[in-house]
């Protein structure tokens, strides 16, 4: 069991395939970014495998596949596959943007990922053409429908709640993701990179009582890794998580850590610490090293963030390691 230098156990790894994303959503990317990595520093799926390979040999359970957006890695679902079949991995999902749902979710469903979370901030056309900078809705709303074909369960949607964020974009969401099958989940802005902080932030406090009176709604449980609190229908059909970082703190309970695709394991969203692992993995280093330099490095993960106390803190884009 891996446990980090406050007791925690990590067994969760949020894997970023790419740093490259083809919306720029205007909390997670400035407009006119170019800073990308550049290919040679990418993780190989080699590298990547064996990582993880030693990393689910001292407990890792869990593995979320991120970007950037990552679809926009090539041969994806060959990854995907190659990491499902790892000893120990019990669990291997998938956030995404959505936009390239519709051709790869087939491949991706039979290459065992299963579990499945799609970025969607609103129903309007015209406002999430506003917010991701991109006329993104059509695409995603038919992805959405071909990923539901295929199988995935559960389906999560994530919905930034902004300073623009109304009670009737929020029952606009509600009631298509009743009607689907989906579990909703509105996120608090969190300031990481200059976009995070300029992004405007609402407090979900307040809303979700509203919701909990408006539909009825009692607290509940849903399957899943992550840091999000649930409101669920009495019949248990509809499911709204609330994922509250500024609002109300999770940190005690935190189980991850995050790869970025250059090799770097950060070990808190809201810090900047992390640790090089490409080096080592181009250098020959032993399958026992790599284990010794993850023990130590989750000795040095941070006891919370300090997204209240120090916004400007994280200079990384949300990007660069996928929210
Ligand atoms: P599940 O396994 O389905 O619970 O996934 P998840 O909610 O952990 O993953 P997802 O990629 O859908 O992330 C949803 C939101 O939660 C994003 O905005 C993430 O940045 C945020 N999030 C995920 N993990 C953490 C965390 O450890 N700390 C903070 N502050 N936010 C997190
Ligand atoms: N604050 C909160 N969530 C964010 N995401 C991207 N940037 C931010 C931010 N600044 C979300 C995306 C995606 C998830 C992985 O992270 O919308 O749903
Ligand atoms: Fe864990 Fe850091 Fe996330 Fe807090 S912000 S829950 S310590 S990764």
């Amino acid at each position: 069991m891996l446990l980090d230098g406050f007791g925690r156990r990590v067994d969760y790894l949020r894997l970023s395939v790419t740093d490259r994303c083809d919306l720029r959503c205007s909390y997670c990317m400035p407009e006119g970014f170019k800073g990308y990595q550049e290919p040679r520093d990418w993780l190989s799926f080699d590298e990547i495998e064996r990582l993880l390979a030693v990393f689910a040999r001292l407990g890792l359970k869990h593995i979320r596949l991120t970007g950037g957006e990552p679809l926009l890695r090539k041969s994806l679902p060959t990854l995907a596959q190659r990491l499902a079949a790892l000893p120990g991995i019990e669990d291997l999902s998938l956030s995404t943007n959505g936009t390239q749902l519709a051709k790869h979710a087939a491949r991706l469903h039979r290459a065992g990922v299963t579990r499945l979370n799609v970025s969607l901030d609103s129903l309007d056309r015209t406002r999430v053409r506003a917010i991701c900078r991109r006329d993104a809705l059509p695409q995603v709303l038919a992805g959405l429908e071909v990923a539901r074909n295929e199988g995935f369960r559960p389906i999560k949607i994530n919905m930034v709640a902004l300073a623009s964020t109304t009670d009737e974009d929020i029952a606009a969401m509600v009631a298509y993701c009743m009607a689907r099958g989906f579990v909703l989940r509105l996120i608090e802005t969190m300031p990481v990179g200059a976009a995070g902080r300029d992004a405007g932030f609402l407090d979900l406090h307040p809303v979700r009582e509203r919701l909990r009176e408006r539909f009825g709604l009692i607290d509940g449980v849903v399957a899943g890794g992550g840091p999000a609190r649930y409101l669920v229908s009495p019949d248990g059909s509809f499911q709204i998580g609330f994922i509250t970082p500024i609002s109300q703190h999770f940190c005690e309970t935190c189980n991850r850590v995050r790869l970025g695709v250059d090799g770097m394991l950060h070990l808190c969203l809201g810090q900047n610490d992390c640790v090089d692992f490409r080096t080592p993995l181009r250098a020959g280093g032993s399958d026992a090293e790599l284990e010794q330099q993850l023990r130590s490095a989750l000795q040095a993960k941070p006891w919370r963030h300090e997204f209240r106390e120090r916004p400007q803190q994280v200079v990384r884009l949300m990007s660069s390691t996928g929210g």
